[in-house]
C-alpha cells in the first residue's frame, strides 16, 4: 500500500473519509446525488425524473424530460466565457508539431461541420460513420454530429474494409467521413482507399467526406465523394444547436462480445455526458490549470470519454496524439508532456510494457515536472509495471489511478481518487460514486465481505443498480442487450470480468471470464477471429484462444484445420484475419492441426486448447470423454518450441 499523495487546497476529494462520506450518500440516494451533480451541465430544460431502471427488461433512463445539447456543453458555453482558452491540442505524428485550437475556433469549426452535415441531409437520429485518424477533424465531426442530433459511429481506423463495411451497414450510415491518409510513425495508411473498398456497391452510403491530411491524391467518386475543406468552405461558422432529449442517442461504438457479430453499444445524451464529465472531474481531480494528455485513440471508448467529452465538458485542454509511443523513439510521450506542460497522462499498461523494455533513460532524459496524475486503463496493470510508472515516470511524486471500466459503462467505475485513496499497485481500488460492485459465485450467489487471511473473496464482477453512463441498448437489438448483460445474474449487470476483493475492500480485476481476449488493451472476441478464419476457402474449422504475452498481455493463438486438397499457410491465415478485422486482431500464432479436441457430441474443448497455449503439457484432466483423445498428443507435438 502506498499512501495517497497529500491533497491540495483545491482537490475535489480531501481525504479517504471525504470519499467514504460522499460514496455513502451516493449509494443511499443515487437520485439525489446525481441530481446535485447534474448542475455541472447546462440544461435547456430541467429533467422531470432523475432515473428509471428495470434490470429485467434493461430499461434504463436518466434525466427524462430534460433537454440539452452535448456540443453546447462542451464548446459554446466555454467559448462564451473565454474564446481564446485552449480546447484541443493536436500533437501531430511529426515530433514537435502542435496545433492549439481555442474554444472560439473550435466553435466555428464545429458549426461549419454541423452545417455541412445538414446540407447533406443529415437529420436528428441519423447515423454518421467516422473513419478517421487522430486529427482535429475527428473531434469537429463528433461534436458536429452532437450539435445537429446525429448519432456518431466512430470506427477505429485500424479496422479493415470488411469490418468497416459491416459497421456502416449495421448502423445504416448514409454519410462516411474519412481522410486521404492516416500517419502512424513511418507509415502512411491509405484510409480513403479502405473506405472505397468498404462502401463498394453499398447503396446506403450517399456521401463520403475526405479530410486532406497528407499530399496524397486519392481516387474520388464524382457525386459521392468530396473534399471536406470544399464542403466546409461553403458553410457559415454559425449553427444553432438541436435541443436534444436527455435520452436521445449520442453515439454508437462497436465492441466485441462472445459471438462473431460486433455489438453496437449505444450511449445517450445527458447520462453519458454527465458521467464522462464527473468521473473526469473527480478521478483526475481536474483543475483549471490542467493540460490533459490521454494517449488512447478516439476510435475506442477511452478516447470518446477522456479525450473528447470529459475534458471538454470541464473546459480542460485535451491533447489529441496522432503518433505512437515509440516514434521516433521511446521518449515520445514524455517529450509531448514537456513540450505541452501536460499535468495528467492517461495511458495503457500495454504501452508501458513496451516502453519499459527501453529502460529508464528515455524517460529520465525528460523533465516531466508538469505531471501530477498518471492514469492506467484497459487491462490489469502488473504491480511491477505500476511501480515503474509511479517511481520512474512519475518520479514517485505523482498519483497513479488505475481506472477500471468498459465501453458499456461509459466512464470509470472503479478507481482511486487523487489525494484520498491509498494506492495499491495492481488494484483499481474503490468504486466511484454511485457505483455498487458485487461478486458472484458460480451458483449465482453474491459473495459477501472482504478477503481475510487464507480466505480470498472473489467471483464474477457484477453491478447493482444503474449509473448515468450506463449503455442503454445494443443498436437494433435490445434482446441481445438483455441477454448479454442482464441474464447471467438476474437483477444485475454482468461485466464479463473476474475480480477479487481484498482485506481492505479494494477490487482487483483478474481478467475476462468470457470468450473475450484483451490484446494490448483491445477487446477481441475469439468467435470473431474464428469466423474470420472460417471465411477462408481452405479452412474447415478453427479454434482461437489467448495465451500470456509479454508485451500484449494476451496473445492470440489459432488452431486451424484446413482442407487436405487446398494449401493455406499460417501466414495466409494471419492475412485472412487482417483482411476481415484488422491487423490488431491478427493471431500471433496459427497452428495447422489435423483435428480439434471435441466431445463425442461435437463440442470443441477449448479448455484443453487454452491449457496447451498456456504451456501445459501433461495435466488436461480426463480426456476419455473426447471423441478422438489422440488428437491432443498430435497438437502438443505441433506446439513444441512455441
Ligand atoms: C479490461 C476500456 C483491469 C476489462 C475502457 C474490461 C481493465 C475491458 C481495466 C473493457 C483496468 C479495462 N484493470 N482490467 N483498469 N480497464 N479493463 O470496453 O477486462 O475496451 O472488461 O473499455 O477491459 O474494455 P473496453
Amino acid at each position: 500500500m502506498i499512501p495517497a499523495k497529500a491533497p491540495h487546497s483545491s482537490s475535489h476529494t480531501a481525504s479517504l473519509e471525504a470519499y467514504h462520506e460522499r460514496y455513502a450518500r451516493s449509494v443511499e440516494d443515487p437520485a439525489a446525488f446525481w441530481a446535485d451533480e447534474s448542475a455541472a451541465l447546462d440544461w435547456f430544460r430541467p429533467a422531470d425524473q432523475i432515473m428509471r431502471f428495470d434490470p429485467i427488461t434493461a430499461e434504463i433512463a436518466w434525466f427524462t424530460g430534460g433537454k440539452l445539447n452535448v456540443s453546447y456543453n462542451c464548446v459554446d458555453r466555454h467559448a462564451a466565457v473565454d474564446p481564446t482558452r485552449t480546447a484541443l491540442i493536436f500533437a501531430a505524428n511529426a515530433p514537435g508539431e502542435y496545433r492549439h485550437i481555442p474554444f472560439g475556433e473550435l466553435l466555428r469549426e464545429v458549426c461549419r461541420f454541423a452545417n455541412l452535415l445538414r446540407e447533406l441531409g443529415v437529420k436528428k437520429g441519423d447515423r454518421v460513420c467516422l473513419y478517421l485518424p487522430m486529427i482535429p477533424e475527428l473531434a469537429f465531426a463528433m461534436l458536429a454530429c452532437a450539435r445537429v442530433g446525429a448519432v456518431h459511429s466512430v470506427v477505429f481506423a485500424g479496422f479493415s474494409a470488411e469490418a468497416l463495411r459491416d459497421r456502416i451497414l449495421d448502423a445504416g450510415s448514409a454519410v462516411v467521413v474519412t481522410a486521404n491518409e492516416g500517419l502512424r510513425g513511418d507509415k502512411a495508411i491509405a484510409l480513403k482507399a479502405i473506405v472505397d473498398k468498404a462502401v463498394l456497391g453499398l447503396d446506403v452510403v450517399k456521401h463520403v467526406l475526405v479530410a486532406r491530411h497528407t499530399p496524397a491524391e486519392p481516387h474520388m467518386v464524382p457525386g459521392r465523394d468530396q473534399w471536406l475543406a470544399d464542403g466546409l468552405g461553403r458553410q457559415r461558422p454559425y449553427c444553432p444547436v438541436e435541443w436534444m432529449d436527455a435520452e436521445d442517442p449520442l453515439f454508437i461504438l462497436y465492441t466485441s462480445g462472445s459471438t462473431g457479430k460486433p455489438k453496437g453499444v449505444l450511449h445517450t445524451t445527458a447520462g453519458y455526458l454527465l458521467y464522462a464529465a464527473r468521473t473526469f472531474h473527480y478521478v483526475f481531480d481536474a483543475q483549471p490549470t490542467d493540460i490533459h494528455f490521454c494517449t488512447a485513440d478516439i476510435g475506442w471508448v477511452t478516447g470518446h470519454s477522456y479525450i473528447l467529452y470529459g475534458p471538454l465538458c470541464n473546459a480542460v485542454p485535451s491533447v489529441m496524439f496522432e503518433s505512437t509511443p515509440l516514434y521516433p523513439d521511446a521518449s515520445r510521450y514524455w517529450q509531448v508532456v514537456d513540450d505541452l506542460g501536460a499535468t495528467i497522462l492517461y495511458t495503457a499498461p500495454t504501452a508501458l510494457r513496451a516502453l519499459m523494455r527501453f529502460g529508464d533513460e528515455p524517460v529520465t532524459r525528460t523533465s516531466r515536472r508538469s505531471l501530477r496524475i498518471l492514469g492506467s486503463v484497459g487491462e490489469p496493470i502488473n504491480p511491477g509495471v505500476w511501480r515503474w510508472f509511479h517511481d520512474v515516470c512519475g518520479d514517485g511524486r505523482c498519483t497513479v489511478v488505475d481506472t477500471w471500466w468498459q465501453t458499456e459503462t461509459g466512464g470509470i467505475l472503479i478507481s482511486g481518487l487523487p489525494g484520498a485513496t491509498p494506492m495499491e499497485p495492481g488494484s483499481a481500488t474503490l468504486p466511484f460514486f454511485g457505483v455498487r460492485p458485487l461478486l458472484m459465485d458460480a451458483d449465482g450467489r453474491e459473495v459477501h465481505g472482504n478477503s481475510s487471511p487464507g480466505h480470498p473473496v472473489s467471483g464474477n464482477l457484477c453491478l447493482a443498480g444503474t449509473w448515468p453512463g450506463q449503455a442503454r441498448t445494443i443498436f437494433g437489438d435490445h434482446a441481445r442487450f438483455v441477454q448479454t448483460y442482464f441474464s447471467a445474474y438476474p437483477g444485475y449487470y454482468f461485466t464479463g470480468d473476474g475480480c477479487r476483493r481484498d482485506e481492505n475492500g479494494n477490487y482487483w480485476i483478474t481478467g475476462r471470464v468470457d470468450d473475450v481476449l484483451n490484446v494490448s488493451g483491445h477487446r477481441i472476441g475469439t468467435a470473431e477471429v474464428e469466423s474470420a478464419l472460417i471465411e477462408h476457402a481452405a479452412v474447415v474449422e478453427a479454434a482461437v484462444v489467448g495465451y500470456p504475452h509479454e508485451l500484449k498481455g494476451t496473445g492470440i493463438r489459432a488452431y486451424v484445420v484446413t482442407r487436405a486438397d487446398m494449401n493455406a499457410s499460417a501466414a495466409d491465415l494471419q492475412a485472412q484475419v487482417r483482411i476481415a478485422i484488422g491487423a490488431f486482431a491478427m493471431p500471433d500464432q496459427v497452428i495447422l492441426v489435423p483435428g480439434l479436441p471435441k466431445t463425442r457430441s461435437g463440442k470443441i474443448m477449448r479448455r484443453i486448447l487454452r491449457k496447451i497455449a498456456e504451456g501445459e503439457r501433461e495435466q488436461f484432466g480426463d480426456l476419455a470423454t473426447l471423441a478422438d483423445p489422440g488428437v491432443v498428443a498430435e497438437i502438443l507435438d505441433l506446439c513444441v518450441g512455441l
